[in-house]
């Protein structure tokens, strides 16, 4: 028989322990364990399940031998959506969508299950939220008269129960982290709950080929029993992000057994929900102010999609013994790099100013290509010299002060030709084959070059 006991459970990772310590002796994180009920005899989800009937036996195959059929995918109903999932939606497939609380989660499900419903039996299971709750949403949303099957409960196995009499093809959790099981003592949100709620769910997805989304919040820190403890069990982890002050919402890909990772789908938060936003680039290039000093305009790439992004710097004399190097959206190591580059091979210190460097709108830009903006805006704002507005950039800045290429550049140079911009400086070793009778290419293979036609 199970006896209950106390034990200490990582938020971060999971691991139990039978004493407090100030550091998870697993993952290493501190302050993480936190107290909980739990039953001495783990309720592990292996072993359990195979008990519980229904998985039909295993048998071996050799390679030939297994019949692929292909990914049969449906739409999500929103082509942004479908983007991120890599075409749509995978019957058998599991769906982890994460995202900090009030980012919109609960509307994106409701407008995609809402157009989802007109073809396919849907279930929406509301742990967090009471029925009439959603319905409110649905009415702002307009999709009131959907024919969505609503179910507000957060207990597993009644969950799974209703699921199979219901037999949906989509089945939505919302929230993963408000569902329990009888059968561990913890409460929910915990990680053993958590996990093991999601365990069954996926289990019941596959046997039933289930499309189960599973709806989760992730804190800052990812301290809460996040959707993090969840990543590996699912086959696709879906990200939602963008700041509570600004409308738009980026849908992006982290883990994809069925499509690329990295795609981006872009949406902005309406008055009457999520918008789906088809071409970012211009949304995120609309410039409050003409000849601002340290604005540029980044050619940066989002999956397959190439997306036009305002870089802004503001670069002020410090009173600092350690001047500040800040940047939102952007990563704050390669700024000190690239500051020490521009100092050795253009000639500007900046050793005893402040840098504040930041991405418009939003979002997040983690690839070398940003380096020359930069670079680049940084230095608009420390000489206090605008910027050509029909001006796009994009390169790596190497430590030896080169231009080095960098990943579909023809894609980059397609979209500002496409957006109106009338000069574009590149890498060299992006150039081959590029030709635009629109667009004015100045190629530059090192850092100096790029300084002087951007400020010539
Ligand atoms: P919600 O989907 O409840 O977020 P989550 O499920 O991720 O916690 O959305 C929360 C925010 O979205 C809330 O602050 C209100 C805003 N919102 C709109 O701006 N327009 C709308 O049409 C809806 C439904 C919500
Ligand atoms: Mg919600």
């Amino acid at each position: 028989m199970a006896k209950s006991k106390s034990v200490y459970e990582c938020s971060k990772c999971g691991a139990q322990f039978p004493k407090w310590t100030g550091q998870c002796q697993d993952c290493g994180d501190w302050n993480t364990l936190l107290e909980s009920a739990a039953t001495i005899k783990a309720p592990t989800t292996a072993k359990t399940a195979r008990f519980e009937g229904f998985a039909p036996k295993a048998q071996v195959q050799t390679l030939p031998q297994v019949s692929v059929k292909g990914t049969p995918r449906f739409s999500s109903g929103m082509a942004e959506l479908d983007r991120v999932l890599g075409g749509g939606l995978v019957p058998g497939s599991v769906i982890l969508l994460g995202g900090d609380p009030g980012i919109g989660k609960s509307t994106l499900i409701l407008q995609s299950l809402a157009l989802l419903s007109t073809e396919n039996k849907t279930l929406y299971v509301t742990g967090e939220e009471s029925a009439e709750q959603i319905a409110l949403r649905a009415q702002r949303l307009g999709v009131q008269d959907a024919e969505l099957d609503l179910l507000a409960d957060n207990q597993l196995e009644g969950i799974i129960e209703v699921a199979q009499t219901h037999k949906p093809d989509v089945l939505v959790v919302d929230s993963i982290q408000t569902l329990y099981t009888e059968g561990l003592q913890s409460a929910p949100g915990s990680v053993a709950q958590v996990r093991e709620t999601a365990s069954r769910l996926v289990r019941y997805g596959k046997q039933t080929q289930t499309i189960v989304i599973l709806v989760g919040h992730v804190t800052k820190e990812g301290a809460l029993a996040g959707p993090r403890v969840l990543e590996h069990m699912v086959d696709t982890v879906l990200y939602f992000e963008g700041e509570q002050n600004s409308s738009f919402r980026l849908v992006r890909a982290i883990k994809n057994r069925f499509g690329a990772v990295n795609e981006i789908g872009v949406f902005a938060m309406t008055d009457r929900g999520l918008q789906q936003v088809t071409n970012p680039s211009a949304m995120f290039i609309k410039r409050a102010q003409k000849d601002a000093t340290g604005s540029i305009i980044l050619v940066s790439q989002e999956g397959t999609r190439p997306l036009l992004v305002e870089v802004q710097s503001l670069v002020d004399q410090s009173s600092l013994a350690n001047p500040r190097r800040v940047t939102v959206g952007l990563d704050n190591q390669r700024l000190a790099m690239l500051l020490a580059v521009v100092n050795r091979h253009a000639g500007f210190s900046l050793y005893d100013q402040d840098v504040f460097v930041n991405v418009i709108g939003g979002v997040k830009v983690h690839e070398p290509a940003a380096d020359l903006a930069i670079l680049l805006s940084v230095l608009s704002s420390f000489k206090n010299k605008a910027l050509d507005d029909n001006l796009a950039v994009f390169g790596e800045v190497g430590l030896t002060g080169e231009i080095r290429p960098v990943q579909r550049g023809q894609d980059r140079l397609k979209e500002v030709e496409k957006l109106g911009f009338t000069r574009l400086i590149m890498p060299r070793g992006n150039l081959a084959g590029a030709t635009s009778d629109k667009l004015k290419i100045l190629p530059v293979s090192t850092l100096q070059q790029a300084i002087d036609l951007a400020f010539e």
